[in-house]
């Protein structure tokens, strides 16, 4: 007999992403993947090997070291109303696993979850495990993937639970201004809903630093964590940050899916809080904007189809919408060795778009243009 999965998985499929890059042909150049190519800091690296050369490293708080949660409670203290304290914080692997902690603790059947569209792939297939409907607030292409405050008012219903809030985007790496933020937080005043501010790429702006939904709406879960900011993908190192009631129970959520994040991460975590991890952030958000302006210059000089770059993230937008889908269109690039993502892997409003991410060498950023470049004169003009 075949194998089922339970109903719950029944329309979840493995990450176009993912499905992608496993396709992708040897020598091909990736600017799909969404992870930063640095080397992990110095100074973090050091704190993990003291802990496991020095220290005994066995379970810890089901939320975490107390230090490590002061230290994140301090870091998102800046502007808020009501201060964050140590236990605020609940410390996960990665922030994937406080999305799904979030998401199992505060909403279930009946429930709808607002998302942005485009937005993060793996908040629908969370929404689908958690037996929520999902609704869509649209960040229309035709603006450049703005916030749009008619279409936000437009979504919301009164089985509204959770309202997930993304800036900078992944896709667009475009940021909610400071207003767009106060405008959801009244939007939101007389309902029981929770804002989830993803605050993953907070760290990787441009101009000025990002604000935070939560500094108008108390509200909020905060997901961040040192995935982006310190290039510590596989350190799986998260948290959610929010009003104690609600993190409680998010810890307990925790503590049975993981029990606690990696005791030997916390510890090197730690290290991202003092001045040279925020140095090293710095020198990371600098090298990002530098390749950004690289991506640029190869998209106008080699390509000159439009795209939308956004005030962080590590991410452009290219509009290829005269080629085709989106998805044939990154399947066709995999021909001229350059892995993209379509957008419409990241709902409606994508589709048309790639997504094309900065955060590789400068070098292979011109090479993938070039090759982008040459498939369009190639059989991509035909289309
Ligand atoms: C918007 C967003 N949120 C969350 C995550 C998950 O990151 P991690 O689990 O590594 O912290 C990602 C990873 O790509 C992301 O793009």
């Amino acid at each position: 007999m075949s194998f089922t999965p339970a109903e719950r998985f029944k329309n979840i499929r493995k990450s176009v992403i993912r499905r992608l890059y496993e396709s992708a042909p040897p020598g091909s150049i990736n600017m799909g993947l969404g992870e930063p190519d640095f080397e992990t800091p110095e100074v973090v690296r050091r704190a993990a090997i003291r802990a496991i050369e020095e220290e005994k490293n066995g379970y810890t708080s089901n939320a975490g070291i107390a230090a490590l949660r002061e230290s994140i409670a301090r870091y998102h203290n800046e502007g808020l109303a009501a201060p964050l304290t140590a236990d605020s914080v609940c410390v996960t692997n990665g922030s994937a696993e406080a999305l799904f902690a979030v998401v199992m603790t505060l909403a279930g059947p009946g429930d709808e979850m607002l998302l942005p569209d485009p937005g993060y792939l793996a908040y629908p297939a969370l929404a689908a495990i958690a037996g929520v409907e999902v609704s869509r607030y649209r960040l229309p292409a035709a603006r450049g993937f703005a916030f749009d405050r008619d279409s936000f008012r437009a979504s919301l219903t009164d089985k509204t639970k959770l309202v997930f809030v993304l800036s900078p985007s992944n896709p667009t790496g475009r940021v909610i201004e400071p207003g767009d933020l106060r405008f959801i937080a009244r939007c939101l005043a007389d309902t029981n809903a929770y804002a989830v501010s993803d605050e993953i790429y907070r760290e990787l702006y441009f101009d000025r630093r990002p604000a935070s939904i939560a500094e108008f709406y108390d509200r909020t879960i905060i997901i961040s964590g040192l995935s982006k900011m310190m290039s510590m993908t596989g350190w799986r190192l998260g948290w959610a940050v929010g009003p104690e009631d609600v993190i409680r129970q998010v810890t307990v959520m925790h503590q049975y899916i993981s029990t606690c994040a990696s005791a030997i991460s916390q510890k090197a975590a730690l290290a991202a809080f003092t001045n040279e991890g925020r140095d090293a952030t710095a020198a990371m958000r600098d090298e990002l904007r530098h390749r950004r302006d690289r991506m640029a210059q190869a998209l106008s000089r080699d390509l000159g189809l439009p795209y939308v770059a956004g005030e962080g993230a590590f991410y452009v937008m290219l509009d290829v919408s005269r080629f085709g889908p989106s998805e044939e269109v990154a399947l066709a690039l995999l021909d001229e060795r350059v892995i993209t993502v379509p957008g419409s892997a990241f709902g409606s409003e994508g589709e048309g778009y790639l997504r094309l991410s900065f955060s590789i060498d400068p070098a292979l950023i011109e090479e993938g243009i070039r090759r982008i470049a040459a498939w369009v004169r190639g059989s991509g003009s035909a289309g």
